[in-house]
């Protein structure tokens, strides 16, 4: 049997939330580690499932990692990887965990060679690593597909090159920018994703002793330098942890503080849009308070790569907007198949229609607890909100994909007076 959460709704959050470590930026800064042979120290690290898994392939590949609990949410993490003897990414660990392809970047690029399984299938979008691939062979390596694998190499070393993305792409733009930190002469990436996880990578690897400039633009610059050494690095904060909590003020007509961060900044398109819902963001000491105005008005969102709309807020988002005063709409431009909690919330009681990638979502005055089921880690997030606003009891099905991105959930909430079950 696979772990549930069950919530008896209506409830309204009020209180406080302390933001984890961002899953998306921790990925990519443990797999940072494998660039150096000296030792890399990540605070403020979440002890998400995603992060155990990354941290199981860095073990698969020699690294010694050192894990120290601040507290219940907050890890310290120092990886020793001056011992790695093993240059393959297995199916077993790929499959649970696409962000494991983010190996190939630095162990190419250090060690001249890597082999990752190709990921398969997954419930968002087809998820191709073609990007990632052709700038790995734009930097000079060599990628051949056998068995399963991808297969890279680069025995003498990768050269610095421009390669301007067809597509905005997050990890193929992290993975291609730690191939080119050790690589000889200067990388222009063109159309880089500008999200603030590749910024925190950036800074990090500067502080590693990288030479990269640009980032947080769609012009990133690396001068390959020779060798990077130790340093200590805080992980920003999840912004979407704080959007998902955001919402989850606005859908059950309560109030929480968001603390760790500048929010504002951290999600631009989504306070505004949000503004336009009716909720009020205050600025408060190293946060923002969320408040509900007691009306929640329709509107029309698209999905796009930062500064624009995130779809990983998108589930999300929609589950509020099935309670608003009026016809929303949802375009998803990122993945082409993230609309699978739809059919779950209209077991709710939502009325949604949903043709290609837009959803057109018709307010109702109140969603209805039922069994509904978990599909992937957002839509996990969108079902326990709508549940939190949902009349009677509500039953999700496969929690384990919540616990892939967010830590502490029920703890988080109870601290906001709101009580869900875990039923193993
Ligand atoms: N794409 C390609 N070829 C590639 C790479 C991407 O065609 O080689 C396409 C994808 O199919 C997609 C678009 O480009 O249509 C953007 O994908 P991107 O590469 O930016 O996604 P990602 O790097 O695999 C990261 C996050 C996702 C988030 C997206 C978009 C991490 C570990 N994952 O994925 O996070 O949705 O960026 O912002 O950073 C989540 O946390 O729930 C999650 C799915």
């Amino acid at each position: 049997m696979t772990a549930k959460i069950e919530i008896v709704g209506p409830q309204r959050i009020n209180g406080t939330v302390h933001i984890s470590g961002a899953k998306n930026a921790a990925l990519p800064l443990l797999a940072a580690s494998l660039l150096s042979d000296d030792s890399l120290t990540l605070k403020n690290v979440s002890p998400l499932v995603d992060v155990k898994t990354m941290l199981n392939l860095l073990e698969e590949l020699g690294a010694v990692p050192h894990i120290t609990s601040d507290s219940l949410d907050f890890q310290t993490i120092s990886l020793k990887t001056d011992s790695i003897d093993n240059f393959t990414a297995p199916y077993e660990i790929v499959k649970k965990m696409r962000a494991s392809i983010l190996i190939l970047g630095p162990l190419l690029s250090r060690f001249g060679m890597c082999m990752v399984s190709l990921p398969g299938g997954c419930s968002i979008g087809v998820r191709p690593i073609d990007l990632h691939l052709k700038g790995m062979q734009a930097l000079g390596a060599n990628v051949d597909l056998r068995d399963g694998y991808v297969h890279a190499s680069a025995p003498h070393g990768l050269k610095g090159a421009e390669i301007d993305f067809p597509i905005v792409t997050v990890t193929g733009t992290e993975n291609v920018m730690m191939a080119a930190v050790l690589a000889s002469g200067t990388t222009v990436l063109k159309n880089a994703a500008r999200e603030p996880e590749i910024v925190d990578l950036a800074n990090c690897l500067n502080k590693m002793g990288a030479d990269i400039s640009g980032h947080g633009t769609s012009t990133i610059v690396i001068n390959g330098v020779n060798s990077l050494h130790h340093t200590e690095h805080s992980v920003i904060p999840d912004r979407i942890e704080a959007g998902t909590y955001a919402i989850a003020a606005g859908i059950t007509n309560g109030c929480v503080n968001l603390i760790g961060g500048d929010f504002r900044s951290l999600l631009p398109s989504f306070v505004e849009k949000m503004e336009q819902v009716g909720l009020i963001f205050t600025d408060i000491d190293n946060g923002l308070r969320v408040e509900s105005s007691g009306h929640i008005a329709p509107v029309d969102i698209q999905t796009e790569s930062y500064p624009g709309f995130p779809t990983d807020l998108q589930a999300q988002t929609m589950a509020l907007l099935c309670l608003a005063d009026g016809e929303s709409n949802i375009q998803e431009n990122i993945w082409e198949n993230r609309f699978m909690h739809v059919a779950e919330l209209s077991r709710m009681g939502a009325n949604i229609e949903i043709h290609n990638a837009h959803a057109k979502i018709i307010g109702v005055n109140g969603l209805k607890g039922a069994p509904v089921m978990a599909t992937d880690l957002r839509a996990s997030s969108s079902l326990v909100l709508s549940a939190l606003a949902a009349n009677g009891k509500t039953v999700i099905d496969r929690v384990y994909h919540l616990d892939r991105g967010y830590s502490c959930v029920k703890e988080k909430l109870a601290g906001c007076g709101v009580v869900i079950d875990r039923i193993q």
